[in-house]
């Protein structure tokens, strides 16, 4: 890690316009984050004295979510140049490396950062990526050193050829930091203080930026929801290699999404097409089948989840439970060992240990105003096809008889049943199908 201090600014008060969002552009998320906090939480790996964000006038939400760092305010968008010495207050007293970065661009690699942020040279990021339209060209001397900075919209043909692009992404010193901005004019196609302008000026007072260059095999920048929706899937490609890298096994990555904040312990197999929402806890020994959609749940040890299961916000799993196919629980806590196998609605219920409960039996929890809660005690036995009629208790060792509609509270180890007895004719079955067809052999006799 490098001695020379350090400290961040990072440049978030466009508007986005390309985004057609009223949002700001850097609260747009990648699997459920924010872009700037994505961008926070891997610059803070450098261990930066202190990180400025440039936010614009009205965008409190930005501030908050971007706190305990400091933010500043750029009163007009007039430029990225003009957006950092909106932090020059902020860096009043500060000495060292300050490091420039762009807000729309989360996924910016931390190797080349910290190696500029050690540099004792000014220093710009290059980027070749794919596609360079729309970026700044890097104008380079022979000895790699940045003579300038073009704008795609001020390039002349050939200038549009350079393949060199700029990140947006700069090490300046402090020292050094306020006069070159102080240079800079608005003399372009946009009207607009660049700071791309800031390496002719250091180059013309002989301290030229070097340039650290990468290659990038994804689009640069998140200007617009195309680039958006491009950033998200190298971010979710992301999130599944560190699982895969904790020892998560998964049949096809490429088809599970994580969001930001799922925790899986190592060891668990996760078959393909599954959807992760947020507030997701897996332990350890768990087997997560295809088609599964979980969010805000936490899954105990050795259960088994799916095919085609969904947890929804609250439910909290035991260890060993099998919950099967067709089967949503919300806000619920299922006991240890209980099984939940086939087409079943659990909503606001509490499920102890050893719990079977059987195809097609729901919790009835909402009565077209209000949710009301079930209780269910251990080693209950509920039928296929019950419905739970809550505010319901059902206590230990119970049965409930299949097909019984219950909206009375169920004593331990007795049985409840609720339905028609059944009225059996005999021969009925063989004297309709005689008449049926009868009738059938006429009717086709009389059409010839
Ligand atoms: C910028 C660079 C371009 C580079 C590209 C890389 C300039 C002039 N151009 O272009 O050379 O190749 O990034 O992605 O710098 N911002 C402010 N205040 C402003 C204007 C912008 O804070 O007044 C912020 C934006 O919120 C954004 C960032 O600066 O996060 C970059 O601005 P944007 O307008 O997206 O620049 P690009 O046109 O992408
Ligand atoms: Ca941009």
């Amino acid at each position: 890690m490098s001695t020379i201090p350090l400290a961040v600014v990072i440049l978030a008060a466009g508007k986005g316009k390309r985004m057609q969002s009223e949002l700001p552009k850097v609260m747009h998320e990648l699997a459920g984050k924010p872009m700037i906090s994505i961008l926070i939480d891997q610059v803070c790996q450098l261990s930066p004295e202190k990180i400025i964000v440039v936010t614009g006038k009205d965008m409190h939400d930005l501030r908050e979510i971007v706190k305990p760092h400091q933010s500043v305010i750029q009163t007009e968008q007039n430029g990225t140049a003009d957006a950092v010495k909106a932090a020059l207050p902020a860096l009043e007293g500060f000495q060292g490396n300050v490091l420039i970065l762009l807000g729309d661009e989360p996924l910016v690699p931390m190797q080349v950062l910290e190696e500029m942020a050690a540099y004792d040279s000014p220093s710009a990021m290059a980027i070749i990526p794919p596609d360079p339209y729309g970026l700044g060209r890097m104008m380079m001397d022979e000895d790699g050193q940045l003579m300038g900075i073009v704008e795609e919209k001020d390039c002349d043909d050939q200038q549009r050829e350079i393949l060199v692009c700029n990140a947006g992404n700069y090490c300046v010193p402090s020292s050094k930091l306020a006069e070159w901005l102080e240079k800079i004019g608005k003399d372009n196609a946009q009207g607009e203080y660049y700071l791309t302008d800031m390496p002719k000026y250091a180059a013309e007072d002989g301290v030229p930026f070097d340039v650290f260059t990468m290659p990038v095999d994804h689009v640069w920048g998140i200007n617009d929801c195309k680039q958006l929706a491009e950033h998200e899937q190298v971010f979710r490609e992301m999130l599944r290699d560190a699982h895969v890298m904790n020892g998560v096994r998964m049949v096809d990555p490429s088809t599970v999404y994580f969001h930001h904040d799922t925790v899986v312990a190592p060891g668990v197999l996760i078959e393909p097409s599954v959807f992760f929402g947020p507030g997701v806890r897996v332990d350890q020994g768990v087997h997560i089948k295809a088609f599964s959609h979980i969010e805000g749940a936490h899954i105990g040890a050795n259960t088994t989840l799916g095919p085609f299961a969904r947890l929804r916000p609250g439910s909290e799993i035991g260890e060993g439970v099998r919950i099967g196919n067709f089967v949503e629980i919300k806000k619920s806590s299922i006991g240890n060992g209980s099984k939940i196998n086939h087409l079943a609605y659990v909503g606001d219920c509490t499920m102890g240990e050893d719990v079977n409960f059987s195809a097609g039996a729901i919790t009835v929890n909402y009565d077209g105003f209000n949710k009301h809660q079930t209780t269910i005690g251990k080693n209950v036995m509920i039928g296929s096809n019950v419905n739970l009629v809550a505010p319901l208790t059902i206590d230990d060792g119970a049965f409930v008889a299949a097909g019984s509609t219950i909206n009375e509270d169920v004593p331990a180890d007795s049985l409840s049943i609720a339905r028609d007895k059944p009225s059996i004719r005999e021969g009925w079955a063989t004297k309709f199908r005689e008449t049926k067809n009868k009738k059938k052999i006429e009717a086709e006799k009389k059409a010839g």
